[in-house]
């Protein structure tokens, strides 16, 4: 059987990928990354709860769901080995306060299953504030524990 050539080059990028030492800064890259897709579906609520566009239930579940799910995965990413990786924007401050930064995570995540709770029970009034909530927990460690963004 003739092998798709799609087939091949994904093995290929598998076999690089392992064979690639994961560092502290790809693990900040992760980290990074798992940061902006809370973002993108922070804008789509955002936009929602502001009235900017039409508030669906459906797609604010969903973008709720994904807040939750990459919340937990950065949470994973506070490993010693990123300490030093130059591209973090984490202040060292967070190190020395590891409990106040997990109490600004678990303040998030307190909210995102809230809103949840909201969005399953159809409240879309409850739902618009607990959004203004969620991006609060955001701005509380974004001034406490992540250093000025210039964008
Ligand atoms: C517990 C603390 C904490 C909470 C809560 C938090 N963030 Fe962050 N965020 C950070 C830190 C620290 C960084 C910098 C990470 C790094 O560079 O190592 C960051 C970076 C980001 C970035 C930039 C990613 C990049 O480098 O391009 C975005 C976007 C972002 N956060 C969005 C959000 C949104 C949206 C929320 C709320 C839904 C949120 N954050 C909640 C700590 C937090």
């Amino acid at each position: 059987m003739k092998k798709p050539l799609l087939t091949i080059l994904s093995c290929l990028a598998v076999t690089t990928a392992l064979a690639h030492q994961q560092t502290g800064d790809d693990r900040v890259d992760y980290r990074q990354g798992a940061y902006k897709i809370m973002g993108w579906h922070m804008g789509i609520l955002g936009d929602m709860a502001r009235g900017e566009t039409a508030f669906d239930l459906d797609r604010a579940r969903e973008a709720a769901r994904h807040l939750q799910w990459a919340e937990r995965l950065t949470a994973t990413t506070y490993t010693p080995d990123t300490k030093q990786a130059h591209k973090s924007r984490l202040l060292p401050r967070a190190w020395r306060d590891m409990d106040a930064f997990a109490d600004r995570g678990k303040a998030l995540k307190n909210e995102i299953d809230a809103l949840e709770s909201d969005l399953e029970a159809g409240n879309e009034g409850a739902a618009r504030q607990r959004i203004g909530e969620v991006g609060k927990a955001c701005k509380a460690c974004h001034d406490d524990f992540r250093e000025k963004m210039k964008h």
